[in-house]
C-alpha cells in the first residue's frame, strides 16, 4: 500500500497557503523541534516524551506533536486515554496530559469515523488558479489540516515527533520550514548510512540541523561498572563528521525507559537517578538552549517556501 505519495506539481503551488496558515498558528510557540530518524523504532517517541517531561519540570511550557499518524504513540507513553469521537472541527484543543503537557494527536483533532488517509489535499489546500486540485496524499494533508488548525497557543517549544524516514520528514519540513531537527538514530553502520542520506537531504534543503542523538549505545546494567556495547558501534561518527553535524549525546540502553513507556509513566521522574535520565535532562537542556539560539539568529521567513516563486 503506498500512502506517502508525493505532493503532485500543482500542490507546490498551494503549499505557500498551508505554511502561512501553520506560521500564524505557531506565533506564540518560541521555537519547534521535529524528532525525525532514517529508521524505525530508534527512539524519537520514547526520546520526545522524555525531552518534554524534562522541559515541564523545569517550568517550561511544551506541545507535543504526533506526527506519526499511522501509529501515533505519545498518548500512550504518556499514560493518557486517546480521546474518542471529537467533533470534526477546525480549532481542536490539544489534549492536557502530566506536567501540564499538551498533546496533539490526530485523535484528538480529528473524527476518527474519517478514514484518516482518506483526506486529501483539496480539503486543505485551495484548488490552483487554473482550477486543479492537488492528487490525494492523505498523510501530507492531514498532518497540514491538524498543524493548521489545533489551537496551539503560546507555548516555550514545540516539539514534532515525526513518524520515520524521509518522506515524512520531507512533509514536515515543506510544512514547518523554520522547525529545528535531531536526528535520532541506533549506531548500527546500515543505520548511520541511512542517516547520513537524511542529513543529505536536510543540507539540500538548508533546513536547520541541530544534531544527532545516538540511541542505544550501550548496555547500562545495575551490576556493571561499565557501558557494554549493545550493537556495532563507530559508524555514526564518521556520518556525523561527512554531514558536518554534532552528535548532541549517545544515550544507552536501558529497559526501564520501554518499560515505562509501555506502562505510560514518566521514565525521567520514576528513574530520575539513572545515568540515562540524567543525560534526557541535560539534552532537553541543551536543544532548547541550541533552538532558542537558532531562532533567535534566523529570521522566521528565511526558509524558500516551496512553490512560492
Ligand atoms: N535508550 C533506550 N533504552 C531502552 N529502551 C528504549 C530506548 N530508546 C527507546 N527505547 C524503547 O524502544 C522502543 C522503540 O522506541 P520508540 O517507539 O520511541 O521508537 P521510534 O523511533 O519512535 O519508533 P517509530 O519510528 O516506529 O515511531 C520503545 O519500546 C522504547 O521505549
Ligand atoms: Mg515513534
Amino acid at each position: 500500500m503506498s500512502i506517502f505519495t508525493d505532493f503532485e506539481p500543482d500542490t507546490a503551488a498551494c503549499l505557500p497557503d498551508a505554511v502561512a496558515q501553520i506560521r500564524a498558528n505557531l506565533e506564540a510557540i518560541k521555537s519547534t523541534i521535529v524528532l525525525t530518524s532514517a529508521r524505525g523504532g530508534v527512539g524519537k517517541s520514547a526520546l520526545t516524551v522524555s525531552i518534554a517531561a524534562a522541559l515541564a519540570q523545569s517550568g517550561r511550557k511544551a506541545v507535543l506533536f504526533d506526527a506519526d499518524l499511522n501509529s501515533p504513540s505519545l498518548h500512550a507513553m504518556l499514560g493518557m486515554k486517546t480521546p474518542r469521537r471529537l467533533p470534526l472541527s477546525d480549532a481542536a484543543d490539544p489534549a492536557t496530559g502530566p506536567l501540564g503537557l499538551r498533546v496533539v494527536t490526530v485523535n484528538v483533532a480529528l473524527e476518527p469515523a474519517i478514514p484518516l488517509l482518506n483526506l486529501s489535499d483539496a480539503e486543505i489546500l485551495p484548488a490552483t488558479e487554473n482550477g486543479s486540485r492537488p492528487a490525494s496524499t492523505g498523510y501530507a494533508a492531514t498532518l497540514s489540516r491538524t498543524l493548521a488548525h489545533t489551537r496551539l497557543g503560546a507555548a516555550d517549544l514545540l516539539l514534532i515527533d515525526a513518524a520515520p524516514g524521509l518522506e515524512a520528514c520531507s512533509r514536515i519540513l515543506e510544512l514547518v520550514p523554520e522547525a529545528n531537527f535531531v536526528v535520532v538514530s541506533h549506531p548500527a553502520r546500515l543505520a548511520a548510512q541511512a542517516t547520513q542520506r537524511m542529513l543529505e537531504f536536510l543540507a539540500s534543503k538548508r533546513a536547520r540541523v541541530l544534531g544527532l542523538v545516538e540511541n542505544m549505545v550501550g548496555f547500562n546494567c545495575d551490576g556493571c561498572h561499565a557501558v557494554r556495547p549493545l550493537l556495532p558501534h563507530g559508524a555514526m561518527i564518521a556520518t556525523a563528521v561527512a554531514a558536518g553535524v554534532s552528535i548532541l549525546d549517545r544515550l544507552p540502553f536501558d529497559p526501564r525507559l520501554a518499560e515505562t513507556n509501555d506502562r505510560g509513566a514518566l521514565f525521567i521522574r520514576e528513574y530520575a537517578d539513572t545515568p540515562l535520565a540524567k543525560q534526557i535532562v541535560g539534552l532537553a537542556q541543551s536543544l532548547e538552549r541550541s533552538a532558542l539560539t537558532r531562532d533567535a539568529t534566523a529570521p522566521r521567513d528565511d526558509r524558500e517556501v516551496p512553490g512560492a516563486n
